[in-house]
């Protein structure tokens, strides 16, 4: 006889909002300022979910994380990035934030003045896609 495994009959404790705990987005969490924001988020009980397109940050910084806090329901990664609209619209609806801390970026300010469009890009247009996918 089949047994199913459980994770495939119950749903993720990140898709539901539970009383008493607060669960947070943190943007660019593979990052120096979102990895400590998760850091201290996760040390004062909150749900974490870092998205991060590891595009600066580094995952050591998510694994330090996940080993410091591996109970279920406490932190979870997702590789995406925020310039695509269908995956940040996907995560919003399959996860039940309370709360989203806004760390990704760019953030060099010599490079920003040489690319100034990517910046545009990756820090206004992004933050648009974020806050509107977290307000429907
Ligand atoms: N570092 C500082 O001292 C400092 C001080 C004040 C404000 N800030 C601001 O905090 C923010 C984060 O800075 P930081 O120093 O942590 O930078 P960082 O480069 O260390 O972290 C940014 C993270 O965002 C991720 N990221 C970038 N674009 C992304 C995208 N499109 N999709 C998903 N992930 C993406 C990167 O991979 C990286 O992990 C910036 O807005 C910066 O201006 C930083």
């Amino acid at each position: 006889m089949l047994k199913q495994c459980p994770t495939f009959t119950s749903p993720s404790p990140f898709s539901l909002h539970e009383d008493g705990v607060i669960h947070v987005l943190v943007t660019g969490g593979a990052g120096y300022i979102g990895s400590h924001a998760a850091l201290r988020l996760l040390k004062d009980g909150y749900r974490v979910t870092i998205v991060d397109n590891l595009s600066r940050g580094n995952l050591g910084a998510v694994k330090v994380l996940q080993e410091l806090f591996p109970e279920p329901g406490r932190l979870q990664y997702i590789y995406a990035d925020l310039g695509e609209p269908k995956a940040v619209n996907s995560i919003f609806s399959q996860n039940a934030f309370d709360a989203v801390m806004h760390f990704a970026a760019v953030a060099y300010v010599g490079e920003s003045t040489m690319y100034p469009l990517k910046y545009y890009h990756n820090i206004t247009s992004n933050t648009l896609v974020v806050h509107s996918s977290g307000t429907h």
